[in-house]
């Protein structure tokens, strides 16, 4: 089954309202032609506002965001919810992320009711998951994921990935200059695919599975090669529009 691929800019804690303003229009010049391939672009929640402002009257980018809150409104100093991201039109939300499992200590709970409050407001979660490289060199990289995946698939069922996106980020790839080979992204996305399947082929066979971890404009072509790799989760490299770009269609190119 032909799965279109997605790639998405993680700005991380990136920019200012001038930089948000100015990438977009570089975003919006270099992928106006892409029609193969989503496209998404996470800026900080600060500047949804500009983000929002400066993606309308085009179809190409969508809007997403690093981070949600489960609370939908209340007292929860510093949070933000599903409905404020929503007002924005932010689609495609990143959870789980491994600098919010490290710095915040999020854990595999916490985010599994992070992506049923996703589906409830009808947004896409993008569910990072991945192992450190001391449990890589350990060989529990399929036990890691397996539990991470677990989290979601025991409380929700293997139906709420229907639409949802799965990004695999190898702890040791992020910022660090050093991706994962296809080869060895493939297996685990293999792996990934398998665990779902065991549930149920069909939402295994739809859902879309990212790489992350160290992707830019000469590496990503041959990530993309893979069968299991639906695109990329980018970070460095997504804030700069033409390196950005430069993803965005291999992942047409390669799943065309
Ligand atoms: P990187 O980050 O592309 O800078 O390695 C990826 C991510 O953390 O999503």
């Amino acid at each position: 089954m032909a799965r279109r691929p997605l790639v998405m800019g993680n700005w991380k804690l990136n920019g200012n309202k001038a930089f948000t303003k100015e990438l977009i229009e570089g975003l919006k010049k270099e992928l106006a032609d892409v029609k193969g391939c989503g496209v998404a672009i996470a800026p900080p929640v600060m500047y949804l506002a500009e983000a929002e402002v400066a993606l309308a009257g085009q179809d190409v980018i969508a809007l997403g965001s690093q981070n949600v809150d489960l609370n939908v409104s209340g007292a929860f100093t510093g949070d933000i919810s599903t409905e404020m991201l929503k007002d924005f039109g932010a689609k495609y939300i990143i959870i789980g992320h491994s600098e919010r499992r490290t710095y915040h200590k999020e854990s595999d709970e916490f985010i599994a009711k992070k992506f049923a409050a996703l589906k409830t407001a009808g947004l896409v979660p993008v569910l990072c998951i991945g192992e450190t490289e001391s449990e890589n060199e350990a060989g529990q990289t399929e036990a890691v994921v397996s539990r991470q995946l677990d989290a979601v698939l025991d409380t929700l069922g293997a139906e709420a990935f229907n639409g949802a996106v799965i990004a695999y980020e190898p702890v040791w790839a992020i910022g660090t200059g050093k991706s994962a080979t296809p080869a060895q992204a493939q297996a685990v996305h293999a792996f990934i695919r398998g665990h779902i399947a065991k549930k149920s082929q069909a939402v295994a066979d739809q859902v879309i599975i990212q790489y992350g971890g160290s992707v830019n404009d000469a590496n990503a072509a041959e990530l993309f090669t893979q069968p299991d790799i639906d695109g990329a989760l980018v970070g460095g490299a997504s804030l700069k529009a033409p390196a950005f770009a430069v993803i965005v269609k291999a992942a047409e190119k390669a799943k065309a």
